[in-house]
């Protein structure tokens, strides 16, 4: 396993636990991609799968020799080069300050080493154990003198194969970039479906799965953030895949800026990947003698469908991403503000909030928008980061004693990134904002966005809200960014600069939350953006949980989590209960369906607990210490995506702990019926020859109660593949969560005779 170089054969291959990945040295050095796929076997070659051969109308390089059987049109590439005999998809495209376009790009050098590579500037993966092995390959291209330095790792337990570009100019002239992509994957055989994950505000990541055409599909987010629209993730899959068969290639970019994911079918049948930073307010200037570094893609590839490839991303991005101490904690049972009293709040109507919360064995309080300056709405104060008078005549650090006093941590929302044309920040540094000149610029819900990439800027988002840490005794934060990007126009860069300002806001806002996490280890930190509109890679590499979705709606929520969990762990999933009817949707459900969905790695409240009956109090009681109980599997457990039944009623999902001792299902009853058929399911991921007994099974908003279910002691196989049939459950949208324990020491055995 590991990286292998094959000198005769000019073949480099990366092998996972899993999967195998080879691409060659060939004719006068181009770099040609021979396979990723199954690993079926140690030292073979795949070569021999790219046969010879003259396709009419696809060129040939100038300096063959051996005819036209070769022609970078029809073959899979590595790094597909721009006008230079590939009409397919470039993975970079750029102009020199002479004109030259377009790149013809051979084999330099390559280098094979221990541990992970690192990038300049941007969030990546790394070695966890020791095990991680790096690959790099230099191309380069004469009439430009660019060099492109090609960086795979490979990790081997979690089937994760890492790729990202570095891009040297060498030259005597500067280089304008229009695109580099990250990955460039080219699939030569086979019928592929895209599987990718769209949507709006408070409705996410919505899956979307179809036949991959003839012709080329854009993907993207060009709002400056990964967006609520559509998120940079997106898997290929055989046609007719499912979650447990069928071959599946995911490409997941760890970025959070501008994102385009390309896919092309040629008419020759190949389909080719790209990945990278959005091209649209793309243009970097590349000066003799420097370098850029892309974001990095996380490739992964499945035999076993759809569930093993989210295994694959979910237990990498667990191991190998997050740095946050909080990554493998458990994480505290909070109450956010936010639900309960939005912007109508004094120190006395929060403290009573924090007591009712305590009550109910919450943890963590936190106070979210409206604290500061005169922040009574939504329209002002953005940027005046300092606690209201009015609201806090004793201070801030006086609620936070009294929060603590009543035996919660405290936690606190920010939006460092954003000014409001009313606050004394903008009045005293109109300039920081991004604007045109001689333009008005957007606005997006009354904000405007800070120009971070002037290092003032980030000079002043970093003492900011490191001095609010700093003074304060505050665990939690949760950092919001309400807005998209437009008006990429900084004042202080040049004009031939003013291609980088959407890239470079990012690369700041990196480097900010890197110091500010580094400096406050111990603090929780949750991203935000609207609800989900930067739920990605990049931010999870400092941030463990993201707010998932505004949209606080149980069962509306089930999709958005359902298609978040395609790539992302539920231990990342922030997800809390609120109130019936729900604000969002105005649906009313029950307390107990509530908890069952909010119960993710990243649990909490979003309401006002006085509003509650008894009965609803009690409840809360029962789900914070059954979230203490579970949180260790939430936190690790293997997820599995139940398929519902059809027309389908419910949805249901499990996750199952890494030694596979205890499982815990989840189902809630979406369309109730009259009369209903049995609700029957199979669960997933079990011990087939291991016994387990049900510990404990809850009903929730079942209008018959807590009806009854008795099963015996089932083997894991009978579980996995005989089933379980529920008994019926009548109200609106009831739910049930099962914990099933293996009987350790207690196998089963079949019955003799
Ligand atoms: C958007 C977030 O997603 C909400 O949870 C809340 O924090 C508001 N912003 C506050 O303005």
């Amino acid at each position: 396993m590991g990286i292998s170089f094959y000198p005769e054969k000019h073949i480099l291959s990366l092998e996972t636990a899993n999967s195998c990945y080879q691409m060659k040295i060939g004719p006068l050095g181009y770099l040609l991609h021979l396979y990723y796929g199954p690993r079926c076997s140690s030292g073979e070659f795949y070569d021999y799968l790219h046969l010879p051969q003259d396709r009419g109308f696809t060129p040939n390089p100038y300096d063959l020799a051996e005819g036209r059987g070769f022609s970078l049109d029809a073959l899979p590439q590595e790094f597909s080069c721009s006008a230079c005999g590939d009409s397919r998809l470039p993975s970079i495209l750029l102009h020199t300050e002479s004109g030259i376009c377009g790149v013809d790009l051979r084999y330099r050098r390559h280098e094979i080493r221990e541990g992970k590579y690192s990038l300049n500037g941007l969030p990546s993966a790394f070695d966890a154990d020791g095990s991680t092995s790096t690959l790099s390959v230099t191309l380069a291209d004469e009439a430009t003198g660019i060099e492109i330095e090609l960086l795979y790792a490979v990790f081997e337990a979690t089937d994760i194969i890492t790729r990202s570009v570095r891009i040297r100019n060498t030259g005597s002239q500067a280089v304008f970039l229009d695109k580099l992509s990250s990955a460039c994957l080219d699939l030569p055989f086979g019928s592929w479906e895209l599987l990718h994950f769209q949507g709006r505000h408070a409705m996410e990541r919505l899956p979307e799965r179809a036949p991959v055409l003839t012709g080329i599909q854009t993907l993207s987010s060009e709002r400056g953030i990964s967006s609520h629209q559509q998120n940079p993730f997106v898997i290929l899959c055989e046609q007719g895949a499912t979650e447990d068969a069928g071959f599946c290639y995911g490409a997941m970019l760890c970025y959070s800026g501008n994102h385009q994911e390309e896919i092309e079918r040629s008419p020759n049948g190949s389909v080719r990947l790209l990945s990278g930073i959005g091209e649209r307010y793309f243009c970097w200037k590349l000066d003799p003698g420097s370098m850029f570094d892309t974001p990095e893609v996380f490739l992964s590839f499945s035999a076993a469908g759809l569930t093993g490839l989210s295994h694959h991303f979910h237990r990498f991005l667990r191991r190998n991403l997050c740095r946050s101490r909080w990554n493998n904690r458990p994480r505290p049972v909070l109450l956010n503000s936010w639900e309960a009293s939005y912007f109508d709040f004094d120190e006395e109507t929060l403290l009573r909030l924090a007591r009712e919360a305590s009550e109910l064995g919450v943890e963590l309080f936190v106070l979210d928008d409206g604290w500061f300056g005169t922040r009574t709405d939504d329209r002002r104060a953005l940027g005046d980061w300092v606690p209201n008078p009015e609201r806090f005549p004793n201070g801030l650090g006086h609620l936070i004693d009294e929060v603590n006093r009543l035996g919660l941590q405290f936690g606190l929302w920010i939006e460092p990134e954003m000014v409001s044309e009313d606050s004394a920040l903008y009045r005293t540094h109109p300039d920081w904002a991004l604007q045109v000149p001689g333009r008005k610029p957007v606005l997006g819900r009354d904000q405007l966005v800070l120009d971070l990439s002037r290092q003032e800027v980030a000079d002043w988002m970093y003492e900011t809200f490191s001095s609010l840490l700093r003074e304060n005794n505050i665990r939690y934060i949760k950092w919001d960014m309400n807005r998209v990007l437009a008006d990429l126009y900084s004042a202080q860069l040049p004009a031939d600069r003013q291609g980088e300002v959407a890239h470079r806001y990012v690369l700041n806002l990196y480097k900010i939350v890197d110091r500010i996490t580094s400096e406050f280890p111990e603090v929780l930190f949750e991203g935000c953006s609207g609800g989900g509109g930067r739920f990605d890679a990049g931010m999870l590499a400092w941030f463990p949980q993201i707010w998932c979705s505004d949209n606080t709606d149980p069962i509306a929520r089930l999709r958005i989590q359902e298609g978040t969990s395609f790539g992302y762990s539920l231990s990342s999933i922030a997800a809390h209960v609120s109130a019936s009817p729900n604000h969002q949707t105005g649906r009313s459900t029950p307390i107990g369906t509530r908890a069952v969905t909010a119960m993710t790695g990243a649990f909490g409240y979003e309401l006002n607990p006085a509003l509650l009956s008894e009965e609803e109090k009690s409840a809360v009681r029962s789900q914070i210490a059954r979230f203490r109980e579970l949180s260790p599997l939430l936190q690790d457990g293997l997820y599995y995506r139940l398929p519902g039944d059809s027309p389908c009623r419910y949805t249901a999902w499990s996750l199952v702990s890494p030694d596979r001792g205890s499982a815990l299902l989840s189902l809630i009853l979406t369309q109730p019926e009259a009369n209903p058929l049995p609700l029957h399911l199979r669960l997933k991921g079990l011990q087939p020859d291991a016994g387990y007994r049900v510990a404990w099974a809850e009903f929730s908003g079942c209008r018959n109660g807590q009806p009854g279910l008795t099963l015996p002691v089932l083997s894991g196989a009978s579980l996995m593949q005989a089933g379980i049939t529920l008994p019926p459950m009548y109200g609106d949208f009831p739910a049930v969560q099962i914990l099933f324990v293996r009987q350790e020491n207690q196998p089963l055995r079949r019955q003799e005779k």
